[in-house]
């Protein structure tokens, strides 16, 4: 999987917060996507975490002080502001925005990123009083008018064991986060688009539903590619375990008619609409008030009537049309089917009886179908890279 991380520079500035350790983590993991991290520790940062556990993660020098340098140009500060793509301070101390909002540089992160000019993204960390305090939130108010991105912090539990707002952002959405303001820009900046993902449910009874085996993996890769490419992104979601995606709007809905009200109203001004939704073609008739109990009926029957084509009843003045065709057998003919039959400008056909494909994997091998032209068979991919294989081609048909 390739992510916009690939190949980035991202100065990662950590504080003397109790939850440095996570930033242990957070080095990791973009490491691991493939940006280069420059980890600069405080001197207070150094009481929680060391030296030796970021350099064995990021395999880079980390610059600890402004008087003991680890750079080619000999000036770290000067050097990171340079060549950083984007500066990250997680976890935040209230000292260090402190600092940032009054332009003190006493340190080798303060200056760095006074010495840049690339985005600054802070996620806070702390007491939820020592967040609520005047002077901290005048700070955030300075900071936040002068273009920096804030991350947080939540509301839960803190580590002196209250609960309240100051929580760091887990580590997980700081990424998206990330990704997201890196994404800003691009070649998607300004575009509305709406996803759908999941598999919806429709009641028999209180405690039953018809459902399918979507996890909705597929279209959460997608909003999260578009949000990447810098789309304004709206995920209408069925039911899914799957993690919010951050910097995506979602709507959670459950029936296919509520997926069809959330599509209609959110794609009343998008640009291109993906339904890689799994939605039910039928629904019971009469769902039952209560809970079925069993009886000596064999075989017991349930009523089934059509859901709505949500597709048919969906249209923008300039909205492009995607549809997912989910199939077990004969792929292509359905595809093309579809393509004819509800009016849409590419079908993504997969075969989800194939093994690392369809439901509930990370990879997909998917068929682009378009109308009067031939498939075109991709290999099987990420999912993310599925999804960004889907907006390469549906981009240049937008308006
Ligand atoms: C155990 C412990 C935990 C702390 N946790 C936090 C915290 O979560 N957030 C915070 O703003 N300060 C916290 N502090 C206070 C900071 O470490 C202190 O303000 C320090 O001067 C911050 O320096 P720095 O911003 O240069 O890293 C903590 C201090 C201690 C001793």
């Amino acid at each position: 999987m390739t992510t916009i991380l690939d190949g980035k520079s991202i100065v990662l500035g950590v504080t003397g917060s109790i939850a440095a350790f996570k930033a242990v983590d957070l080095a990791s993991k973009l490491t691991q996507a493939g940006a280069s991290v420059d980890v600069v520790l405080t001197r207070s940062a150094q009481e929680f975490v060391g030296v030796a556990t970021f350099t064995g993660l990021t395999h880079r020098p980390v610059s600890t002080g402004l008087y003991e340098s680890n750079s080619e140009l000999g000036i770290d500060h000067v050097a990171l502001a340079r060549r950083a793509d984007l500066i990250l301070i997680a976890p935040a101390t209230a000292n260090v925005m402190a600092k940032l909002a009054h332009g003190i540089t006493d340190d080798v992160l303060t200056a760095t990123i006074l010495a840049g000019s690339q985005p600054l993204a802070i996620a806070p960390a702390m007491d939820a009083d020592m967040y609520g305090a005047a002077a901290t939130q005048a700070n955030v108010a300075t900071l936040k008018e002068r273009g920096v991105h804030f991350i947080g912090p939540e509301s839960g539990r803190l580590a002196s064991g209250l609960v309240g707002n100051g929580r760091m952002t887990e580590v997980p959405d700081i990424i998206g986060h990330i990704r997201a303001l890196l994404g800003r820009d691009g070649d998607m900046s300004g575009r509305r688009v709406v996803v759908s993902a999941g598999g919806t449910e429709e009641a028999i009874d209180p405690v039953r539903v018809l459902t399918n085996r979507s996890t909705g993996k597929m279209g959460y890769a997608i909003a999260e590619a578009a949000r990447d490419r810098g789309a304004k992104v709206t995920l209408i979601s069925a039911p899914s375990s799957l993690p919010r995606p951050a910097c995506v709007t979602l709507l959670p809905v459950s029936t296919a008619i509520e997926m069809r009200d959330a599509v209609q109203t959110a794609s009343a001004d998008a640009d291109l609409l993906v339904m890689a939704a799994a939605v039910s073609d039928y629904r019971p008739a009469n769902p039952a008030g209560q809970k079925i109990k069993k009886t000596g009926e064999d075989p017991l029957s349930i009523d089934l009537i059509q859901n709505p084509d949500i597709l048919a009843g969906v249209s923008g003045k300039h909205l492009i049309k995607v549809a997912f065709a989910a199939e077990t057998n004969d792929l292509i003919e359905n595809a093309d089917a579809k393509v004819l039959s509800k009016g849409v400008d590419m079908v993504v056909a997969n075969d989800v009886s194939a093994a690392d494909s369809g439901f509930g994997t990370d990879t997909n091998a998917v068929t682009f179908v378009y109308p009067g032209r031939e498939p075109e068979p991709m290999p099987l991919m990420d999912k993310l890279d599925v999804g960004n294989a889907l907006l390469d081609r549906a981009l240049p048909l937008l308006k």
